[in-house]
């Protein structure tokens, strides 16, 4: 009889399983929802700290390096030195081996490349370091808006607001 009661109840939940997924496919918002973090997989597809963090790509380890490099030319900026770019010398990430090799397309180099001459302008422009400090920052966003979604809330730190 407990048998019985038992077998019931797992019928019935899973009558409520059933309803419930049936429910979500026909549902329009749940459909946008679920192609919304479809999409979000995707951006983060090319990141490594959520695949794996323990196992980190060289361009991720590059990666590391320059949003350290980055954190201390702000601090540097602020202490109102001037950058010495034998100190923070650029990194060519975009000829290390990624986490997901699919990033490696025209749209990635062209986005290391603006990024690499914002990098440039920054140490030519010694009396106006703020600006182009924030300049090479907004180049990371650019890149990452489109690759690795998932470091945005850190890069997004990084610029020096107006005083
Ligand atoms: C041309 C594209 C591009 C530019 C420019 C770029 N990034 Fe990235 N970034 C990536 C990609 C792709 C990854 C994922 C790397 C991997 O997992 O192998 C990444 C990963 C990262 C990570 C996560 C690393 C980890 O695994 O812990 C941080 C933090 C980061 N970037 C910060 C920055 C900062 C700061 C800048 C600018 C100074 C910058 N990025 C410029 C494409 C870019």
């Amino acid at each position: 009889m407990k048998k019985l009661a038992t077998l019931l109840a797992l019928l019935l939940m899973l009558g409520i399983f059933i309803q419930a997924c049936s429910n979500n496919s026909s549902d329009p918002n749940a459909t946008a929802l679920a192609k919304e973090s479809e999409a979000k997989a995707d951006s983060l597809k090319a990141c490594s700290p959520i695949m794996d963090p323990n196992n980190p790509k060289p361009m991720a380890l590059m990666m590391r390096q320059m949003a350290a490099s980055a954190d201390s030319m702000k601090a540097r900026i602020l202490r109102g030195e001037t950058l010495d770019s034998l100190k923070h010398p650029f990194i060519r990430f975009y000829a290390a081996e990624p986490t997901d090799p699919n990033v490696l397309e025209a749209n990635f180099f062209e986005k290391a490349r603006l990024f690499q001459a914002a990098y440039k302008e920054l140490f030519n422009h010694p009396k106006e370091q703020k600006k182009y400090y924030n300049l090479t920052i907004e180049a990371c966003v650019n890149c990452h808006k489109d690759y690795c979604s998932g470091p945005l809330k850190r890069i997004r730190k990084l610029p020096i607001s107006e005083l």
